[in-house]
């Protein structure tokens, strides 16, 4: 059996962080990370726009305090306020600290990093590396973890958290490469184990964004906090869903429908395009049902609108936001110098996930901690965006928590004895299960259940939501999971078998969706990106809360928790 005092799971932004504190603060620890990809794969590489901190290099009148309300009132008041105020603080120094490291930022004439305008904040606290900001970040980090000397399994799918007396103890992983099984103790476990974009089936996410930790965590039984809250990001480009990035509207671009409108004058008329996402996304989706998008051919009533970067120049393009011009010109032949890009809505980010305190612990109730589990990143749930998150918060989220979790753990983990595992057991457990899936012997193909599902839940629930629709989604997903239990492998073999792993990815991916769904027809009122058109309104008498869903074989049981409420009194969103 593999043994570490840490063992992180997830090698993007969060896990290398976190890693990174870890072996800054006690170079004796034994720290490992375990990914399903190389961690320079993982999908933090491609966040685009930028992280968010209040330098002051570009507007001297900003600060945390500004901060901390834009990213409340964007969080439409459910975030905690104890947790926005330290991401918030901490923001500049987190930042010059990657500097530090070696990150690669874009300038100003003077050699200060650079910032730009992005939605939902009030000042341009943007720092940005180009369009390309996740990759200059997470290529240091991956490097400072070799230089710390981290151990990395790289191409090892963990399929199962060991948790036993309450506490955490371990991880059953499969390496990919040829199916071999590993049981790994250690005195604390972190995942940081990213999203679930590929629940839906448009999404800016890359393949591996399936939710396996949420899932694992769901399957020890412990709660899944606020997971009704998909980010939508309004500028996926059409058909593909790929990002393009809030960057090209915070450089200037205008969204503009099938009659040549800026139309979101008629939906946030001060902060026009740089309107929060769940707003911006709304407004783009009614804009096509109202038969102002518009058609491949250019004709009007289409299923996209227009993102016009054309009055920008190209020097501004290029040196900008190269990548999104890259990207609109090999995936759908656009020069973006001279025609607008196609685009709409994609399903961008969680806002849920599992819950923990503000020193990264895993929470097992509103008032119970799990020992030695602790998360950070976008499988987390702090909550420092609530019902909707602004955009350049995420990659902040993951440095300032995975920094914080990493030096939380450091010192943890000294009270912390190796714990035992009856590693022939869970071996057992993980080999029945990779057994039973090749044996299967059932009528369906991978692809086709997953693409069943995806619509499934693209089409029950989306940027817009209502009961009967919803409901009609649970049905429907459960004859989906059915299906899942008859699909069949080709590949019996041991050696990269990606119809594996896809199968347990599926297998993750039901969970996710089965937690959502049922979070969400819940939730009786609108917040944020939780747009019910049953129930219109926000409702804070009732719904200022988070919820706690439990999964098991037989349904999600809810609960709720209070929210954070310091300094921001909840009131109505305007834009
Ligand atoms: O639009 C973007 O570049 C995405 C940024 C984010 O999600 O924070």
């Amino acid at each position: 059996m593999l043994e570490h005092d840490v063992l992180i799971v997830g090698g993007g932004l969060a896990g290398s962080r976190a890693a990174v504190e870890m072996a800054r603060t006690n170079p004796t620890l034994s720290v490992a990370v375990v990914a399903k990809t190389h961690p320079i794969r993982s999908h933090s590489v491609a966040a685009q726009g930028g992280i968010a901190a209040t330098l002051k290099n570009v507007d001297d009148q900003d600060t945390w305090e500004a901060h901390a309300f834009d990213t409340v009132k964007g969080s439409d008041y459910l975030a905690d306020q104890d947790a926005v105020e330290i991401l918030t603080r901490e923001a500049p120094d987190v930042v010059i600290d990657l500097e530090h490291m070696g990150v690669l930022f874009s300038r100003l004439s003077d050699g200060r990093i650079a910032q730009r305008a992005f939605g939902g904040h009030s000042h341009k606290r943007t720092c940005y590396a180009a369009d390309k900001t996740g990759h200059a970040i997470l290529h240091e980090l991956v490097n400072n973890l070799r230089r710390y000397g981290v151990t990395i399994y790289d191409e090892w799918y963990v399929m199962r958290l060991i948790t036993e007396e309450g506490q955490a103890k371990g991880v059953v992983m499969y390496r990919i490469r040829d199916g071999h099984l590993e049981v790994v103790r250690a005195k604390v476990v972190m995942f940081a184990t990213g999203g679930y974009g590929r629940v839906y089936n448009t999404t800016s996410n890359d393949f591996a964004s399936t939710g396996d930790g949420l899932a694992m965590v769901a399957a020890v039984g412990l709660p899944l906090e606020d997971m009704e809250f998909v980010q939508f990001h309004p500028t996926g480009l059409y058909p593909v869903g790929v990002l393009i990035s809030e960057a090209v509207r915070g450089e200037g671009a205008y969204l503009i429908n099938s009659e040549g409108d800026r139309f979101m004058s008629a939906y946030a008329p001060k902060q026009m395009e740089l309107a929060p996402r769940d707003i911006t996304s709304r407004a783009i989706t009614l804009e096509i049902r109202a038969g102002r998008g518009v058609h491949s051919d250019g004709s009007a009533g289409g299923p996209f609108v227009y993102l016009d970067l054309r009055h920008m120049g190209k020097d501004k393009i290029m040196s900008r936001v190269p990548f999104c011009w890259e990207e609109a010109h090999r995936l759908v032949g656009i020069d973006a110098v001279t025609e607008p890009m196609p685009i709409r809505p994609t399903v961008h980010y969680s806002m849920g996930g599992i819950p923990v305190n503000t020193d990264g612990q895993v929470r097992s109730s509103a008032d119970g901690l799990v020992e030695g589990f602790f998360a950070a990143g976008e499988c987390a749930c702090v909550s420092v965006h609530g019902a909707n998150r602004l955009g350049s918060n995420s990659l902040l989220e993951c440095v300032v928590y995975g920094k914080r979790t990493g030096a939380a753990i450091a010192q943890y983990v000294l009270n912390r004895k190796l714990p035992s595992i009856d590693e022939d057991r869970y071996l057992k457990e993980a080999g029945d299960r990779i057994q039973s899936l090749l044996d299967q012997d059932g009528q369906y193909r991978i692809n086709e259940v997953r693409q069943a599902y995806q619509d499934c839940m693209t089409d029950h629930c989306g940027v817009f939501r209502a009961e009967s629709v919803m409901q009609e989604g649970l049905e429907q997903l459960r004859q989906v999971q059915k299906k899942a239990s008859e699909i069949y492998l080709d590949d019996k073999g041991k050696q990269w078998n990606t119809e594996v792993l896809e199968a347990l990815e599926l297998q993750s991916l039901m969970t996710v969706g089965e937690v959502i769904l049922a979070s969400a027809l819940n939730r009786q009122e609108s917040r944020g990106a939780h747009c019910r058109e049953d129930f219109p309104n926000r409702d804070d008498s009732n719904f200022l809360k988070h919820t706690l869903a439990y999964h098991s074989s037989a349904g999600v049981d809810l609960a709720y928790m209070p929210v954070s409420i310091t300094q921001f009194e909840p009131k109505e969103r305007r834009y």
